[in-house]
């Protein structure tokens, strides 16, 4: 298990550091101006409307860039995203991602009852997720995202529909109401 452990968070700083060269000097104006193509779906500014949508509003600008390129070449599927992002240039994927980043992020909140009992399973999540799972690096904020998006994430995970990152062996240790506890609870961080 420790050693389990190690291997995961190595992958996580060598991606970090992958990513971290790709992110030269974005142009957060530039990003809001391309942005607008995403709002449809992704709500106002990425504060999303509908659990359909993740909000990418406050999420980590590592992370956006490696699911945008992800998407754009195809390694993690999704039909709407791989038409979205197929066009993009690394450039503009590096503003985008800035931009996103840097607007505050509306909590989608979460069942009371249930967050309650994710509780005690959270701590776990934080150790890559960062503290509160407001996210680090190329690992997401979770903290107020859609349950239902993070559900479907993890059983995308389970399935192996979702390949990258270190999350597909997180995700199979999970019982169904762990799941759902614990994205409950996620979504009600702010
Ligand atoms: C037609 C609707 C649609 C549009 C327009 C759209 N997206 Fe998406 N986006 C989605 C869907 C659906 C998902 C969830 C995919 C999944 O379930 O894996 C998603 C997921 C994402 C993710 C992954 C978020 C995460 O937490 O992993 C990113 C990043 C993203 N979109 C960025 C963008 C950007 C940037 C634009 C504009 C250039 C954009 N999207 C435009 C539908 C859309
Ligand atoms: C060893 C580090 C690590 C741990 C521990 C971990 N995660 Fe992750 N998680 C990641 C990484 C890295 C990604 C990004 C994967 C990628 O790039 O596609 C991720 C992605 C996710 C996603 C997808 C989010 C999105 O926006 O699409 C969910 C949901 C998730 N993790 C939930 C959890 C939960 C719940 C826990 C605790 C039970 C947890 N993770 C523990 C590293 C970790």
């Amino acid at each position: 298990m420790m050693n389990l452990c190690r291997k995961l968070y190595l992958g996580v700083f060598l991606s970090l550091f992958v990513s971290g060269l790709a992110l030269a000097a974005p142009d957060i104006a530039a990003g809001k101006e391309k942005a607008g193509m995403c709002f449809n779906c992704h709500g106002a500014e990425g504060n999303s409307k509908r659990s359909n949508f993740p909000s990418l509003a406050g999420q980590k600008p590592a992370y956006l860039v490696n699911q945008l390129r992800a998407f754009r070449e195809g390694t993690r599927e999704n039909g709407l995203m791989q038409n979205q992002a197929a066009n993009l240039t690394d450039a503009e994927i590096n503003n985008l991602a800035a931009f996103f980043a840097s607007v505050k992020n509306i909590s989608a909140g979460g069942d009371k009852a249930l967050a309650d009992k994710g509780e005690s399973k959270a701590p776990m999540c934080f150790g890559c997720h960062g503290n509160k799972a407001m996210g680090m690096g190329v690992t997401p904020r979770l903290a107020g995202q859609y349950p239902a998006y993070l559900q479907r994430q993890l059983q995308a995970f389970k399935d192996g529909t979702r390949k990258n990152g270190p999350m597909r062996g997180i995700a199979k240790m999970l019982s169904a109401e762990e799941v759902s506890a614990v994205t409950e609870y996620m979504g009600s961080l702010k």
